[in-house]
């Protein structure tokens, strides 16, 4: 084993603060060492945030994205994708069917799209909440802070707004006409809001390094996040960034093993993209400290591509089959379904240093 990496496990298993350094030696953990990093997330996980994992059903109701990231197949520039949008009545029924397959959350995620102003998602939310006993989580990206006060007076949760990368130059060269600053102070009014805040990054982009994965995580702490969705990079054809090379499962498993460590009880989902890179992706996820997953709601009639990367997994599969899917693989890694809403247990970013002492004693 190496030094740098048995010092920064060590450290972790004796409930110390981990610094910076610490995360680049147990990001860097090589092939034989990662099971250990592994091993750790996962009783982390079972003691802070149990055994449970939560369903969050997702709609995808709209592929129009005024944006153009260079690394996403909804940009605006790519004209090869077909658009499509749910009209509130389709988006309020697939919720439905969601909430009656056993789903306590529902996701509403789109591209950047003005179409769906501040009042109509509003009465979406509205409608939603009242209807069905489920929490609402947004995901519709750059909005202004009264839109955000609006979705959250309307009813919703959580709001997801991935940081993507704390490297501001990366993030401002693959977000065009965007800034990580901007980015942050976004995260920060939804705070204030009192929503339960998501973030998290893609990992293996183009000119990332380690160093900029331990700035990630350390970002993700001193944001207190309670939800981090952090997945692989999948080259996307008709985008720039088409011909790169994409980001490994295992960087990606081990960057969720690393937050899980320092973010004990922050949400952490086994993401489609991991599911997209390799069939056991999710169950390798779910072993490494995650405890989320969520299986696509959108109905069949009215999926159009979100094709954010090519080949994404579950694509085709209806609501029921995409359920299935998640049930098969959270009975994979030999735990079971939640039953509750799953809210944030805490303030994530209140944990730190308390969470550190209680931790170890009851995982050797
Ligand atoms: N590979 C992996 N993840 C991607 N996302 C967008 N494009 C890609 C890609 N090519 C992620 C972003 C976004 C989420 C909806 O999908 O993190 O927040
Ligand atoms: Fe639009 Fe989000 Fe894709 Fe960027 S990552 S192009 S904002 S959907």
């Amino acid at each position: 084993m190496g030094t740098a990496f048995a010092q920064a496990l060590e450290k972790a298993a004796e409930g110390k603060e981990l610094a910076g350094e610490d995360l680049a030696a147990l990001l860097e953990a090589e092939e034989a060492e990662s099971p250990l990093l592994f091993n750790l997330a996962d009783k982390v996980r079972s003691r802070f945030v149990g055994d449970d994992i939560h369903l969050r059903g997702i709609i995808e109701f709209s592929n129009y994205c005024s944006k153009n990231c260079l690394y996403c197949g909804l940009r605006i520039d790519n004209r090869e994708l077909d658009r499509y949008r749910m009209s509130a009545a389709e988006i309020v029924e697939g919720s439905g069917r969601a909430a009656a397959l056993g789903c306590r959350t529902i996701v509403l995620q789109s591209g950047e799209d003005g179409f769906y102003t501040a009042g109509l998602l509003a009465d979406i939310i509205r409608t939603v909440k009242e209807e069905f006993d489920v929490a609402v989580t947004l995901s519709v990206g750059d909005r202004t802070r009264t839109d955000y006060a609006i979705f959250r007076q309307a009813g919703a949760d959580r709001y997801l707004l991935k940081h993507e990368t704390s490297d501001a130059r990366l993030f401002a060269a693959l977000r065009p006409g965007t800034t990580l600053e901007d980015r942050l102070k976004r995260a920060a009014w939804l705070k204030e809001l009192g929503y339960q805040v998501g973030s998290g990054n893609i990992v293996g982009l183009p000119g990332q390094g380690v160093e900029t994965l331990t700035a990630d995580i350390l970002l993700m702490r001193r944001m207190g996040v309670e939800m981090a969705g952090i997945g692989p990079f999948i080259p996307s054809s008709h985008t720039p960034l088409g011909g790169a090379s994409g980001g490994s499962l295992e960087m990606a498993l081990k960057t969720l093993a690393v937050t899980r460590l320092v973010l004990p009880r922050t949400h952490l989902p086994a993401t489609t993209a991991a599911a997209t890179v390799d069939p056991l992706g999710r169950v390798k996820a779910l072993k490494c400290g995650a405890n989320v997953i969520m299986p696509n709601m959108t109905p069949l009639s009215c999926r159009g591509g979100y094709c954010i990367y090519p080949g994404k997994a579950g694509h085709k599969e209806t609501p029921e089959e995409s359920l299935a899917t998640a049930l098969r693989t959270i009975e994979r890694a030999g735990r079971g379904p939640a039953g509750d809403y799953g809210h944030a247990p805490g303030p994530a970013g209140k944990v730190e240093g308390v969470f550190q002492e209680e931790i170890f004693l009851t995982c050797p």
